[in-house]
């Protein structure tokens, strides 16, 4: 039967690291580490995800300011809220909740934000970086991934990953990651042929195609490490719950690990999220280095 990876467990250690960093930077700027959040529209599971992150960075001793647009607000006029917080220097990181309204670029938004803010990652200044081998800001989830790698192989060299799902928010920044750990990487994707096999080379498998259930024992080598990235809602005789990508009861006892949904890949993006911001005051701020991830 496989390890959990409990990523509960493990984002309440990373926090707290978090937290020890955010009062050292407080302790030489005279004030907290700041992260502002912006939420266009009343997407439910937007408004769940923007609450968690505010509630989180109060626990670690971030400050966080929420800006609720409507979910008619021009792209002009969300753009002018964008400028205004990269030219506030008070504010570390900026985050703009996607997905956005069909009538905004996302884009657009996502390239005016700072780089130097951008604790999403998603700037193609940030994406090229870490293509370049030298991040700055890794993309939350996949950082989090790691996070939990690590926790099942000290030793990454010469494993075989496959990263399931291309996706600029998941796939590509996760394959990077794990080549830059010297992994060797083969991203699958939907028009991936031969998928069963190509899955079962994989040492470590990270799943992100946002599909429920989508991967089954036949897909898995004995003894391999699972990542599970899909957070799927289901909603059962007027019972709603959440399920991963895998389908955990058949894979778990083949695996050597594998994370749960909930609590596996989940809490660790938050926990991505708030390092990220720490490092952004920090290296902003007081010019500390790059982080090392
Ligand atoms: N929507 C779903 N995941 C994310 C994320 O990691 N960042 C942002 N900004 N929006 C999201």
């Amino acid at each position: 039967m496989a390890k959990i990876l409990n990523g509960k467990d493990l984002s309440q250690h990373v926090d707290s690291r978090t937290q020890q960093r955010a009062q050292d930077f407080q302790k030489q700027a005279g004030r907290a580490p700041r992260l502002d959040v912006i939420l266009v529209g009343e997407d439910p599971a937007s408004q769940v995800y923007v609450r968690n992150k505010v509630k989180r960075c109060g626990l670690v001793g971030i400050h966080s300011e929420e800006h609720l647009c409507a979910s008619d607000i021009t792209q002009e006029e969300l753009l002018k809220i964008v400028m205004s917080l990269n030219e506030h220097p008070g504010v570390d990181g900026i985050l703009v909740q996607l997905p956005l309204p069909g009538h905004i670029n996302s884009s657009v938004i996502l390239e005016a934000i700072n780089p130097d803010k951008d604790v999403d990652g998603f700037h193609p200044a940030n994406a090229g970086l870490l293509a370049c081998g030298v991040p700055r800001f890794v993309p939350c989830t996949p950082r989090g991934c790691m996070h939990l790698i690590h926790e099942q192989h000290q030793k990454i060299e010469g494993l075989h990953a496959v990263v399931l799902g291309r996706s600029t928010i998941v796939g590509r920044p996760m394959a990077q990651l794990l080549l830059m750990a010297d992994a060797t990487v083969t991203i699958a994707h939907s028009r991936t042929t031969q998928l069963n096999d190509v899955c079962r080379m994989a040492d470590i498998l990270v799943v992100a195609v946002g599909r429920e259930g989508f991967v089954g024992p036949d897909m898995i080598k004995p003894g391999a490490t699972i990542i599970d990235v899909g957070i799927n809602r289901i909603v059962e005789n007027d019972r709603s719950f959440l399920r991963g990508d895998v389908l955990f009861d058949e894979v778990a006892p083949i695996a050597g690990a594998i994370t749960p949904v909930p609590g596996g890949v989940g809490p660790m993006t938050i926990a991505c999220l708030l390092e990220n911001t720490v490092d952004a005051a920090m290296m902003r701020v007081l010019k500390t280095s790059v982080p090392k991830l």
